[in-house]
């Protein structure tokens, strides 16, 4: 079975109305592409919950700050193809930008999450995750999945998104998936790609910060140090800290002392690249 490649809405329609008729169920797997092992790890968690999967290719210039890396952004449609082809995926979309924003950016109808859109990476990135909720919705639309699949990597993403659906009632069941890390720690991500080599050496320090933050928060230490704590670390490493917060791990509000369920969340920047990461505690 070879993969199909689809660029247009009809066509797309056409090809899953299809299979909705057969009785199939439909996984979505939204990506901007330049695939890594953490993308095909959410391929292969969509496969065994559907029967078809589609994958989406699609680099959401909605999503994108003026000065961020939308240009630079890796754009490998081909080698995207043949490992999706290899994980036995049954359409790609791969839309052009003209197709998700016939009337242009400025007058596409926004999908906004007020309060988890405004803080962490919503904060340093004024109108990112309007961008994120505005593309998915659409590509929820366009495929009308049965399911989505999400990596928590992207932990206030996923969160963004549960959100959204809820809210607007979408039928689509969203699942998340664990984070794919390389052998060293470093989360899988198509920045890393920015690191020099020298950066790369050092960017497992990150998730290895995240790591003794969490062992901190176990032997009690309140939240607030913790932060401090792993900032300091961090600009130790050569790390420019963006942010580095214990949340709530339901509505990433700042985690009080008496708060169980929690998420530590960071982004920093190593040279050009902004990671980001986290750990459930
Ligand atoms: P992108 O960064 O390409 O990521 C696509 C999906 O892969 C997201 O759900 C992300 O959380 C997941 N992912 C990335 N790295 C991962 C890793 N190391 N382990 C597990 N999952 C990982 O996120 C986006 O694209 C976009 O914002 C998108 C949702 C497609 C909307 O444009």
């Amino acid at each position: 079975m070879s993969l199909e490649l689809i660029e247009e809405i009809p066509a797309l329609r056409l090809r899953i109305g299809g299979w909705r008729q057969g009785g199939e169920r439909i996984a979505l797997v939204p990506t901007m592409g330049n695939l890594h092992e953490g993308h095909l790890a959410l391929v292969r968690e969509a496969r065994r919950l559907a029967d078809r999967t589609v994958a989406s290719i699609f680099v959401n210039p909605l999503q994108f700050g003026p000065k961020e890396d939308f240009g630079a952004y890796p754009r490998t449609l081909e080698r995207d193809r043949e490992l999706l082809e290899a994980k036995h995926t049954d359409l790609l979309f791969a839309p052009p930008v003209a197709a998700v924003y016939p009337h242009g950016q400025e007058a596409q109808t926004r999908v906004e999450v007020p309060g988890l859109s405004d803080i962490l990476c919503g904060a340093s990135r004024p109108g990112h995750f309007v961008g994120v909720a505005t593309v998915v919705c659409k590509l929820f639309n366009m495929v009308q999945p049965d399911l989505a699949v999400f990596g928590e990597k992207d932990f206030q993403q996923l969160l963004v998104i549960r959100r959204m659906v809820e809210d607007l009632c979408l039928p689509v069941e969203v699942r998340g998936l664990a984070t794919v890390r390389e052998p060293d720690g470093l989360a899988m991500s198509s920045r890393n790609g920015y690191l020099t080599p020298e950066e790369r050496t050092r960017a497992p320090a990150l998730f290895r910060t995240l790591s003794r933050a969490g062992d901190r928060l176990r032997t009690g230490l309140p939240p607030r140090e913790v932060e401090t704590e792993a900032e300091e670390a961090l600009m130790g490493d050569g790390f420019r800290p963006d942010y580095f917060r214990v949340c709530r791990a339901s509505d990433l509000q700042p985690a009080g002392s008496t708060d169980r369920d929690l998420v530590v969340l960071a982004a920093a920047y190593l040279g050009k690249a902004r990671l980001i990461d986290n750990l459930s505690v």
